[in-house]
């Protein structure tokens, strides 16, 4: 008999979590006005909310958390934080951040201006937030095959490279960078290729310009890299990280994601005249420069975290359990982002909810639906979040709709992805009953998700 595949590490703490009745989730989610940010996470029994910051650190991060450095100034842990960071990107200037938006921020202040066009492919929220904050614009050259969720094609996070050489043709004068984001999330965690991330490069270098790497799970898109792209079959994942990072001029990183650490993030880049003009804005919002946000513990833990997650054992594990979920999903029926991406199932909640109207949000529905049915939280990856044009201030439906499934790296058991697999299942199964969605009442300009306030429409 075949030996199974298990996790490359075994539990050693463990966090009680509860089950709640229907009755009890119907008063909690009226409570939080419908948007599952606002509930209490005692009332989540399963929480795919995301996959930020909500993984387990294991025994030697813990370890190192306990021989961190606290000096406000020259701290061995920035040091052995950023004694990784060069080894694993080539990058030899970094500045910690308290999570990545920060980092966006931080660099952002001084790299975009009103006026200027940064393109990219399927940016995230808070990157999109922090271009469009600046009154500048963020121009997606995503590949038009990431729209179809049924279209199986390897490296769907891809930037089209005719997008991306159209709109510096155009405007290479309001240009100040590329980003590219690795893996692409709003676009269903989905790899970006050693041979897209070149072409990238490539025209890059033609207009002369330079290229950030929005690098949150920049670990899950080696791992793809090595298993779709046969160049890398038998490339080590830091022998992929060296190579895709030696194309581009800096990154942006949530260490919350392939860091594997709670809170955290940083800039890195090989460029001096970077690093000098995001100092400037480190220190007033951040903190000085060898902490810049973070404890000297933290910093020790995310240098170890690092280093785990760009072992194949490891990243194996995670994308094994995401595609294990996926393939309960197969079973049942239901639509969603195919192939399976490295954090999460992305499902098609268009698909789904397909007497749902636009207007009324199918993937938030879905969303509320899924939370009533057994006190799973996923997250609305949609028309919600895309948040409204900001000339026009009309809805953006232009995307797709999704109810985001994240997993959480090295927390759940496959038992769990069971009881995922089965409550949505029960959800499909009376689809055709759910005919009304939810409206707004309340939102703000930018970033509305986190904080929207909704009523179901019956
Ligand atoms: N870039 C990407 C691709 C992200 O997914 C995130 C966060 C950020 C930047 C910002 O990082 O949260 O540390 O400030 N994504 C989380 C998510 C919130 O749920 O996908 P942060």
């Amino acid at each position: 008999m075949e030996i199974p595949f298990a996790e490359s590490w075994k539990i050693k703490m463990i966090e009680p979590i509860r089950k709640s009745t229907r009755e009890e989730r119907e008063k909690w989610l009226k409570e939080a006005h419908y948007n599952v940010f606002m509930l209490k996470s005692d009332y989540v029994y399963i929480d795919c909310l995301t996959d930020s910051g909500t993984g387990a650190m294991s025994d030697r991060q813990w370890a190192a958390m306990m021989t961190g450095d606290e000096s406000y100034a020259g701290a061995r842990s920035f040091f052995e934080l950023k004694d990784t960071i060069n080894r694993i990107t080539g990058f030899e200037y970094v500045i910690p951040t308290h999570q990545g938006r920060a980092a966006e921020n931080v660099l952002f202040s001084h790299l975009v201006h009103e006026g200027d066009h940064v393109p990219g492919n399927s940016h995230f929220d808070t990157t999109k937030g922090h271009i469009e904050s600046r009154k500048a614009f963020a121009i997606d050259c995503t590949v038009d095959e990431a729209k179809d969720t049924q279209l199986e094609v390897p490296f769907k996070g891809n930037v089209d490279l005719n997008k991306l050489e159209a709109e510096l043709a155009e405007h290479a004068d309001k240009i100040p960078f590329i980003i590219v984001t690795i893996t692409n999330n709003t676009a269903g965690g989905q790899p970006v290729s050693m041979e897209n991330l070149r072409g990238v490069r490539k025209i890059a270098d033609k207009y002369n310009k330079r290229v950030i790497f929005d690098s949150a799970r920049f670990a899950e898109n080696a791992y793809f890299i090595k298993m779709r792209e046969p160049e890398f079959k038998d490339a080590t994942i830091k022998e992929i990280c060296r190579e895709m990072f030696s194309y581009a001029d800096g990154m942006t990183m949530s260490a919350k994601k392939d860091g594997l650490v709670n809170m955290g993030g940083f800039i890195a880049t090989r460029w001096e005249d970077w690093y000098e003009g995001a100092k400037k804005y480190c220190i007033p919002f951040e903190g000085f420069l060898t902490y810049g946000g973070m404890n000297g513990r933290d910093m020790a833990a995310l240098a170890v975290g690092l280093d785990e997650n760009t072992e194949f054992d490891m990243l194996q594990t995670r994308i094994k359990q995401v595609e294990y979920l996926a393939s309960k999903l197969d079973e049942y029926g239901i639509p969603y982002q195919r192939p399976v991406g490295g954090h999460a199932v992305f499902i098609d909640a268009d698909r789904v909810l397909d007497q749902v109207p636009k207007e009324e949000f199918p993937a938030q529905t879905l969303t509320i639906e899924l939370y009533r049915e057994a006190g799973v939280r996923g997250c609305e990856i949609g028309y919600i979040l895309a948040d409204r044009d900001p000339i026009t201030r009309e809805n953006r439906f232009g995307g797709n709709d999704f109810l985001r499934l994240c997993i959480c790296r090295r927390t759940y058991t496959n038992n769990h992805m069971d009881v995922i697999a089965a409550a949505l299942k029960n959800v499909y199964d009376r689809r055709h009953e759910i005919k009304r969605g939810v409206k707004i009442v309340w939102e703000t300009e930018l970033m509305r998700h986190f904080t929207v306030q909704l009523e179901p429409l019956q």
